[in-house]
């Protein structure tokens, strides 16, 4: 559907060439852009900070979802924003007040995320659901493109849509990690209304079909 935000994520873009990646990512179709940065501590993997999202900046005009996978996050939030990052989510993993850190990307002005990995619980978040604006919820341990997506992870999905919807307020829950045109249709069923998809999308030849197929994968 087109209410159905799809977010690629550029770890699997052609990093010699990405400013070209992002604007032809918009081209296709994309929602927003999904950068995932990675600081070899948090997760075993690092991927880029706020200075290449910052060149980035001037290549599209779509919103920038920046994925901090890092620890710690706060001293580095004000950077991802003022490089141009629209919304900021941090993990509630990587801590240690997931409470003050939503506070500050508030203070921000940008939108504020948390994201849980495989092994946290739901309820994490429940003191702070009305300080967030997106949940992510990882499908993959995080780390690296190209995953499998743990199906162990639809009942959360479930569970986190509930919470959402008894708010009332206004809050995007966002899928992360293998989620290609088999597995969409699974995380929708259970209540994600944002797939953020690297692989899937870059690693298909045709962006716009990828995208369309992820999309029309999804019931209405
Ligand atoms: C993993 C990242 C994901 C990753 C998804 O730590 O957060 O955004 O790029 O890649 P795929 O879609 O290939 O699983
Ligand atoms: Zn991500």
């Amino acid at each position: 559907p087109s209410s159905l935000i799809i977010a690629p994520s550029i770890l699997a873009a052609d990093f010699a060439r990405l400013g070209e990646e992002v604007a032809a990512i918009e081209k296709a179709g994309a929602n927003w852009i999904h950068l995932d940065v990675m600081d070899g501590h948090f997760v075993p993997n690092i991927s880029f900070g706020p200075a290449v999202i910052k060149a980035l900046r001037g290549h599209s005009t779509l919103p920038f979802d920046a994925h901090l996978m890092i620890d710690p996050c706060d001293p580095y939030l004000e950077a991802f924003a003022q490089a141009g990052a629209d919304h900021i989510t941090v993990h509630a993993e990587a801590g240690p007040h997931l409470h003050r850190s939503l506070q500050r990307i508030r203070a921000l002005g940008v939108k504020a995320g948390v994201s849980l990995c495989p092994a946290t619980p739901p309820g994490q978040l429940s003191e702070i659901l009305d300080m967030v604006d997106i949940i992510l919820v990882m499908t993959v341990n995080p780390g690296f493109g190209g995953q499998k997506f743990l199906t162990s992870q639809l009942p959360k999905i479930e569970a986190l849509r509930a919470m959402i919807d008894a708010t009332g307020r206004d809050i995007r829950l966002a899928v992360d990690g293998g989620i290609d045109a088999e597995t969409a249709p699974l995380a929708t069923t259970a209540g994600a209304d944002v797939l953020v998809a690297g692989s899937a999308i870059y690693g298909a030849g045709d962006y716009a079909a990828a995208i369309r197929g992820l999309r029309g994968a999804c019931p209405a």
